[in-house]
């Protein structure tokens, strides 16, 4: 596309987040459906009550550090962060912005603030990769020690292991089976016979908003029962999606049902099609999990048919899956040949449609890069080790079956916050397909990886 035709269809996408920023602190509203570019597009939000409103506790600090949900959470990036958007509110205030507090925006909490050079090395991180530290220690009485640290910062230890994870967008809420990487913030309906369906959604969040505004905004006291549900109201109300593609325009467009206004209407439940049996329908899986674009079938245009094709792989392209963890031992199948649905459930949503945690092999010590700390932990019983750079839902329930394990997201709005995977491992769209084409040995060709590219940014 010609930066004259970019110009007049979209505003650069720092000047949308300044705009952003402006209207937060102005305290007023961002209109339903206002574009936010991103790099192949925009995305746009629908709020429910009405449009995206700033007055929110959400957009309030509510802490003792200056910081508020939208400091990690923001509109022009799907909800999350992008280190395009920390970079520049890095140089707009030479590091001082409260996005890089100590606690968790640094890559350890004795990290040296006391120059520009010192924050920007402290924060590399976050700048460079969106990352934020997580602190958790190994449960007391966890099946496995930590038996070596190896922290390139000096400041993980038993008690407080430093992971670095994406912040996972605060919208499109009401289709999640887990809440957090690890499902730490998932709480439980104990009326509930089946435990993979279990999630009681409202209770969760509103545990989750105290929880980050204890730790993330480092507030001395509660938040109260009526700041947290309006938190919780103001989250559930949002639906985000890409809704303009630089190549296919319009994803709503003829035929197509992409977009966030089909978002909001999507149907779903817990398990609705879960492909280990938990779908309380009892109707069976359907690995064709994902119809947005079957409009364009017989379209001429050779972009539509592009995201029309890796629809159809992401449904269809089979994958020869060994090795992971809550999937072949869970079911004890050496080899399970699916597809990019089978984790990928949820109809046009692609999160896990029931509470399943896998092991796809991100934090696996094979792809630790040089930046990440890398733990050994060893089996209290049999001595076995295991090397991570994030044990994952393990340090939640103490499970040695249960290292690597994390949720399966939601797949909307992926273009508008690269990079990918928990540890944003994958710098863009094209490095999450080759990541599943080397650990499952696909042998996608250089048109289907383009055309999975093309869908995914469609999403
Ligand atoms: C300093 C950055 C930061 C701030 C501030 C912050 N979050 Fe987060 N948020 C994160 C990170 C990082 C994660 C993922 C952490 C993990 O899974 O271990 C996350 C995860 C979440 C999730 C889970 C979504 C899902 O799909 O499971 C919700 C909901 C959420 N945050 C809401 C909030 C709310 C509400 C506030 C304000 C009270 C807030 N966050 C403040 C960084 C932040
Ligand atoms: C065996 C289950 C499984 C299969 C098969 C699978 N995924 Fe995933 N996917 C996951 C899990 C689990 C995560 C989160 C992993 C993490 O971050 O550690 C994930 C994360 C992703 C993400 C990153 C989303 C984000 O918000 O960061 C993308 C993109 C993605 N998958 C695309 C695909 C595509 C494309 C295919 C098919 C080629 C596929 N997945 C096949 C389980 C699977």
């Amino acid at each position: 596309m010609s930066d004259l035709k970019r110009c007049s269809w979209l505003v650069s996408s720092l000047g949308a987040t300044v705009v952003a920023a402006n209207l937060a602190v102005a305290g007023s509203q961002i209109p339903n459906l206002q574009p936010f570019p991103n790099s192949s597009g925009a995305a746009r939000t629908f709020s429910a009550q009405g449009q995206v409103d700033t007055a929110n506790p959400f957009f309030q600090s509510l802490g003792s550090n200056g910081r508020a949900c939208v400091t990690c959470h923001d509109p022009s990036t799907g909800w999350s962060i992008t280190p395009r958007l920390v970079q520049a509110r890095f140089n707009a205030t030479g590091g001082l912005d409260p996005l890089f507090r100590t606690n968790d925006g640094t890559n350890s909490p004795n990290a040296d603030m006391s120059t520009v050079s010192a924050r920007r090395e402290s924060c590399s991180m976050l700048i460079e990769r969106g990352l934020i530290r997580v602190g958790i220690g190994v449960p007391a009485n966890a099946e496995f020690e930590l038996a070596g640290v190896d922290d390139p910062y000096g400041y993980a230890s038993s008690s407080q292991l430093s992971l670095f994870r994406r912040p996972l967008p605060t919208a499109n809420l009401r289709f999640l089976s887990a809440v957090m990487w690890d499902g730490r913030e998932t709480q439980l309906d104990p009326s509930n016979p089946d435990e993979t369906l279990a999630i009681n959604l409202r209770a969760s969040l509103l545990h989750q908003a105290n929880g980050a505004t204890v730790g993330h905004a480092q507030a001395a006291a509660p938040l109260t029962p009526q700041q947290r549900q309006q938190i919780v109201d103001f989250q559930m109300g949002l639906t985000t999606a890409q809704t303009d593609d630089e190549s296919v325009r319009q994803l709503d467009a003829a035929g197509g049902k992409g977009g966030t206004m089909r978002l909001l209407h999507q149907p779903f439940f817990l398990g609705i099609n879960d492909p280990l049996g938990h779908n309380p329908s009892g109707a069976p899986f359907n690995p064709r999990a994902f119809t947005l674009f079957d409009g364009w079938k017989g379209s001429s245009d050779p972009q539509r048919q592009s995201v029309l094709r890796g629809q159809e792989l992401f449904n269809s392209k089979p994958i020869r899956m060994s090795g992971v963890a809550g999937l072949n031992d869970d079911l004890n199948v050496p080899e399970i040949v699916g597809t990019c649905t089978t984790c990928h459930d949820t109809p046009n949503v692609g999160n896990h449609s029931a509470i399943a945690p896998l092991d796809i092999g991100v934090s696996d010590a094979s792809r630790r890069t040089p930046d990440m700390p890398l733990y050994t932990l060893r089996h209290r019983v049999t001595g076995a080790e295991i090397q991570t750079t994030d044990p994952g839902r393990a340090l939640i329930t103490g499970k040695w079956k249960d290292v690597g394990r994390f949720k399966g997201p939601i797949l909307r709005s992926l273009a508008a916050r690269a990079p990918y995977f928990h540890n944003g491992l994958a710098a863009d769209l094209g490095e999450a397909v080759d990541f599943y084409d080397t650990r499952f040995g696909i042998g996608f060709t250089a048109q289907e990886r383009a055309d999975m590219v093309a869908f995914l940014k469609a999403l």
